[in-house]
């Protein structure tokens, strides 16, 4: 499992934040071809993109690369060109505002396409398919389920909330005017139900406001409580915040291998199926939410700090 919890938005017209970005303590960074970058400054774009690629330092980082979406010009050359420029120094990529899954096995088909022609090995560039609007939500299903190169589902927020008309202009905050309860949650539930069911990762997107650090951990922590794996960040101010929200607190980290521990000794050692672990009750399910958070520590690089032992 690859950790993204922080992923990084870096725009692909600009040779210093390409630069920038290698020295920052996130998971992923995402080198973008849309939403960042000029028409214009499109074609230059690519190339710095490669360029950074071939010749950057991106150690211990997930890389990706942003193409345009499908109803503009510029996907094909976006994807001919970054991999077969950089393909063999790329993990994913990532297709913004995905409406039908017709339109990932496109992109599926022509990475085996380029992978072939380039002697690289076929289906290991994976693709995140970005939803972002209300076509995109209510296939998204069928978007999870259509490419085995699927790695993780990812929210758009800004062009969600654009394309249903949501009357606000403050990303991740609640529209004025709905105080019962939190306009996202369906969104969110939706896209992590589809993801789960084919087990992929699922990433919150970006906040806008980024001199408010406090915004920014009240709007992670709503994602991570439910589920999430990890958030984007457009600015370093941010980073601390991701990594921190979206990996298991110590405790539960340490809670979470000692109930792996103890019901694995208990169940093969004594062959008991609910047992008791200090004054908590666990059994088979309590075991499978335990895997949950100690996957998630030990992809956040924690250490244990407690070790069970039979007696107590
Ligand atoms: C990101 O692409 C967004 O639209 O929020
Ligand atoms: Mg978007």
């Amino acid at each position: 499992m690859r950790s993204r919890r922080s992923v990084l938005a870096v725009p692909g017209s600009s040779p210093r934040f390409l630069e920038k970005a290698q020295g920052l303590p996130v998971d992923e960074v995402f080198l973008d071809l849309e939403d960042a970058v000029a028409p214009l400054a499109k074609p230059e774009a690519r190339q710095n993109i490669v360029a950074a690629l071939r010749e950057g330092d991106w150690t211990g980082k997930t890389r990706v690369v942003r193409v345009n979406d499908l109803t503009t010009q510029w996907t094909y050359r976006d994807v001919i060109e970054i991999v077969e420029g950089a393909g063999d120094r790329l993990d994913c990529l990532m297709l913004p505002k995905v409406q039908d899954p017709t339109e990932v096995v496109w992109l599926d088909t022509l990475l085996t396409q380029i992978e072939k022609t380039m002697g690289f090995e076929v289906g290991r560039i994976g693709i995140e398919a970005q939803i972002e609007n209300a076509r995109g939500l209510v296939n998204v299903d069928a978007i999870a389920g259509s490419s085995p190169r699927l790695e993780t589902l990812v929210f758009g927020p800004a062009d969600f909330m654009a394309s249903i008309n949501m009357r606000t202009l403050v990303v991740g905050e609640q529209p004025p005017g709905y105080e019962e309860g939190d306009a996202y949650h369906y969104i969110l539930m939706r896209l992590l139900m589809a993801a789960r069911m084919h087990d992929l990762q699922v990433i919150d997107g970006p906040y806008l406001q980024i001199k408010d650090v406090d915004g920014y951990r009240r709007v992670a922590r709503r994602s991570a409580a439910l589920g999430f794996d990890g958030k984007w960040v457009l600015h370093p101010s941010q980073i601390d915040a991701a990594n921190e929200v979206f990996s298991p607190a110590q405790e539960d980290y340490d809670h979470a291998e000692l109930i792996i521990e103890a019901y694995e000794h208990y169940t093969t050692v004594e062959k008991r199926g609910a047992v008791m672990l200090g004054d908590e009750m666990i059994d088979e399910a309590s075991r499978k939410m335990a895997l949950v958070v100690a996957a998630k520590g030990r992809a956040a690089g924690l250490s244990r700090t407690k070790r069970f032992s039979p007696e107590g």
